[in-house]
């Protein structure tokens, strides 16, 4: 910890990496941004010096070894994850990995047990938990404001993949394109940070059921050439059963119209409601509404200053807000020795919920957790 900075280093260093990851870190004056690596070093050259890293590495295992780092956030395809997670582990690294953390349930458990055992934070890169609307109606769940809890509704939903020319990302290579059943697409990409957003305002699942869908049967996929006939779930419905005995019920889809994120939870209680809308409208990022059983209509609830990370506001745009956020409170969980939130085993319980998912359409019957039991 050099200075009383936090000595960072990013694997992978395109798309998500500069609209979210190091406009956090950049942001944020305890962090010391020591290294960028990839394996296209161009990418990881630009980046450097877009966001001033002091380093540039091509192959992760140099970064990995790098002494002055000593948290590693992995923001690279997503069948990279799991190995990359572990070999940061094994060099004592607290690590941020983009959802989803593992290619399935069981590779993430291994993780999150991995980071367990070593004593190093994990955090999952679920950046709508750190949505200051969402996080204000957790904290109206966890104070007692919205009472006993009966419904929440999520959904996560915007048109990004309804034009075929737009290029799918994160198909594992070499799989079948015309499977029986639908690839796990919107239930993978989107459902990974839904079904973790509403466990988190309703506690643990009992039981699942699903129905997976395709609506766009041509697109272009990133690494083919032409168009590809895939059938991916471009939407899924769940409804679910929590062990507390409320109800929830579940949308994901990459091809509805609308503007990103397109995210919207509301939770129903004894006592009051509130909606969190992760849709951007008007420059706006978020809105948040809320209603009391006596006072039925639902009001805009505008947050204080001290909600969001210095310098940003409800008109920050939402990648950056939210990873500001993110960045603000997961450099205070490491440097102050506080438990992280929305953690490897979050990550691991979240893909747990999507196999259920897809578990659920492919046997059409309701599924049961914990769906694994020897993990
Ligand atoms: N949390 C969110 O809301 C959110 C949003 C978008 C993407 N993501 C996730 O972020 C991750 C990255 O997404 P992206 O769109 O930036 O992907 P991308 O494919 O555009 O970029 C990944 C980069 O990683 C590099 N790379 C590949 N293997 C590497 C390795 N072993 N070591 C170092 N670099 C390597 C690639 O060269 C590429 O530059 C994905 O897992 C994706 O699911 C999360």
């Amino acid at each position: 910890m050099a200075g009383g900075k936090l000595g960072v280093g990013v694997l992978g260093a395109h798309t998500w990496a500069e609209k979210a990851h190091l406009p956090g870190y950049a942001a944020d004056p305890r962090v010391d941004l020591v290294a960028i690596c990839d394996v296209v070093p161009e990418r990881a050259a630009a980046m450097a010096q877009m966001f001033k890293a002091r380093r540039v590495y091509t192959r992760p295992e140099d970064l990995l070894a790098d002494p002055e780092i000593e948290m590693v956030d992995v923001c690279t395809p997503t069948d990279t994850h799991f190995k990359l997670g572990m070999d940061a582990i094994a060099r004592n690294k607290h690590v941020l990995c983009e959802k989803p953390i593992a290619r399935d349930a069981r590779e993430a458990f291994l993780l999150a047990r991995a980071a367990d055992k070593a004593r190093v934070k994990s955090k999952v890169g679920f950046t709508f938990r750190y949505s200051p609307a969402l996080r204000q109606i957790r904290a109206w769940i966890e104070d007692g404001t919205l009472g006993e809890i009966f419904h929440i509704h999520g959904l996560e939903q915007n048109s990004q993949f309804l034009d075929p020319h737009f290029p799918l990302r994160q198909v594992p290579a070499g799989i079948d394109f015309q499977p029986k059943h639908p690839i796990p697409q919107s239930i993978v990409g989107y459902g990974s940070h839904l079904v973790d957003l509403v466990r988190w305002m309703g506690g643990e699942y009992k039981s699942v059921v699903s129905t997976m869908s395709n609506y766009v049967p041509e697109r272009i996929v990133r690494g083919y050439e032409g168009m590809q006939r895939i059938n991916v779930d471009d939407g899924t419905v769940a409804l679910v059963e929590f062990q507390s005995g409320a109800q929830g019920m579940l949308q994901t889809s990459i091809v509805a119209v609308g503007n990103y994120p397109g995210i919207e939870i509301r939770v129903y209680g004894s006592k009051a409601a509130a909606v969190g809308r992760l849709v951007t409208e008007r420059g706006a990022a978020e809105t948040l509404h809320f209603a009391t059983a006596d006072k039925v209509e639902f009001e805009p609830v505008e947050l204080p200053a001290s909600h969001y990370p210095p310098g940003t506001s409800v008109m920050t745009e939402w990648r950056e807000l939210y990873y500001r956020n993110l960045v603000r409170l997961w450099v205070g969980e490491i440097l102050e020795g506080r438990p992280s939130e929305g953690d490897f085993l979050d990550g691991a319980r979240s893909q747990e919920i999507v196999d259920a998912c897809v578990l659920s359409h492919v046997e059409r019957r309701w599924v049961d957790f914990p769906l694994y039991h020897d993990v």
